[in-house]
């Protein structure tokens, strides 16, 4: 279940001067396997020299619009070698290998429903929001749609000729404003800047037709966008936090030395028989609480767990614990439903009995 497959590009074409949007050709005998939810991401593999590394990309394509192919855009980051590799150097028809489709960033869709839908998006966290706001135009005659995006420029608004023909494809139930955070270009000072909560206390006195807290968001940027306008709508607005959905490009900054909290120097001292689960073998090995975390311990060992960000962030190394405790570190991913059937980010997680037992394969 954690396997990748060579899939095959059959587009790479610049979206804008930093991004590039990738589609692979799902095989018919993969469909299964590589069927997706809208806002699914998937995890894509290079071996550069020694380096295996891996990355998670959201999807953009919806589920009504076929199984056969998966749609992903990739921006460039400065020093960031799977994306630059992207970027730079993938050709039509080369092979990336692929795992298939994971993630919960999504809600569920039903004909009858007649609601609201709320993207919030910054840059190329498009992709999921995109994706969402899609299967539920498609799936929902009587539902609406507003997608709030902001970019630096113009120049950077990404996918804007598709937002712009989904704009006319559904007229009257999508409505898609760009705000721009490095260009004045608009008139209206409320389109400049970038989406924070201020923002949208003024977006929402000028859209009143925005059912505020009967509506579902979908957010998805840089960590402190997160925060602020999912604090917003829950204390605020009084947004119940189902309807409040969002994806974290990375790992919040502040979070970055997060091994030195109290908590993790709290947890006993011990030596731990850790056993995994995957895909029904077993593997033991011992580790100390307070030495690596049980993912980096299992991939020194050479073991097939599943990974891709490492920063409690994608929720591909998600395991649940079927015996023993463990403290988790850093959690952007896992709901809290899941967390309370035990389910644990393995690239966050030291033991903290001497028998642990985690299950990959649930
Ligand atoms: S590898 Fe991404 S959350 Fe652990």
């Amino acid at each position: 279940m954690h396997h990748f497959h060579l899939l095959k590009t059959v587009l790479v074409k610049k979206e804008t001067n930093d991004s590039i949007h990738i589609a692979f050709e799902v095989p018919p005998h993969l469909r299964h396997e590589f069927s997706f939810k809208q806002g699914q991401y998937i995890n894509v593999r290079f071996i550069f020299g020694d380096d295996d590394l891996r990355r998670s990309y959201s999807i953009v394509n919806a589920p009504t619009e076929g199984n056969s192919q998966i749609e992903i855009l990739v921006k460039h980051l400065t020093d960031g070698k799977v994306s630059t590799f992207l970027n730079n150097e993938l050709k039509l028809g080369d092979e990336v290998e692929v795992q298939a489709p994971m993630g919960h960033f999504y809600t569920h869709y039903h004909a009858s429903n007649e609601k609201t839908y709320v993207g919030l998006a910054a840059g190329s966290g498009i992709s999921p929001v995109l994706s969402n706001l899609k299967e539920a135009l498609y799936q929902e005659p009587k539902s609406k749609a507003y997608l709030f995006f902001s970019n630096r420029s113009v120049n950077d608004i990404i996918f804007r000729r598709e937002l712009d023909n989904l704009v006319e494809k559904f007229q009257g139930r999508l409505q898609v404003i760009y705000l721009l955070s490095r260009e004045k270009h608009f008139e209206d000072e409320l389109f400049e800047g970038r989406i924070c909560a201020d923002k949208l206390e003024q977006i929402f006195s000028r859209y009143t037709e925005i059912p505020v807290q009967e509506a579902t968001y979908f957010i998805c940027g840089p960590s402190e966008m997160i925060k602020d306008i999912s604090g917003y709508l829950k204390n605020s607005c009084k947004v119940p936090s189902l309807q409040i959905m969002y994806e974290y490009y990375a790992a919040p900054d502040d979070d970055e030395n997060a091994e030195m909290s109290d908590e993790f120097k709290a947890i006993p001292n011990l030596e731990s028989m850790v056993t995994l689960i995957i895909d029904d073998d077993e593997y033991s090995f011992h580790l100390n609480s307070k030495k690596r975390n049980i993912l980096d311990q299992a991939l020194h060992d050479n073991l097939p767990v599943p990974f891709a960000c490492k920063g409690g962030v994608c929720c591909t190394c998600k395991a649940q614990v079927m015996e023993g405790e463990v403290f988790m570190e850093k959690n952007f991913a896992l709901t809290d439903d899941e967390v309370e059937r035990g389910f644990v980010l393995t690239c966050q997680c030291h033991p903290t009995t001497n028998v642990v037992m985690l299950n990959y394969d649930v």
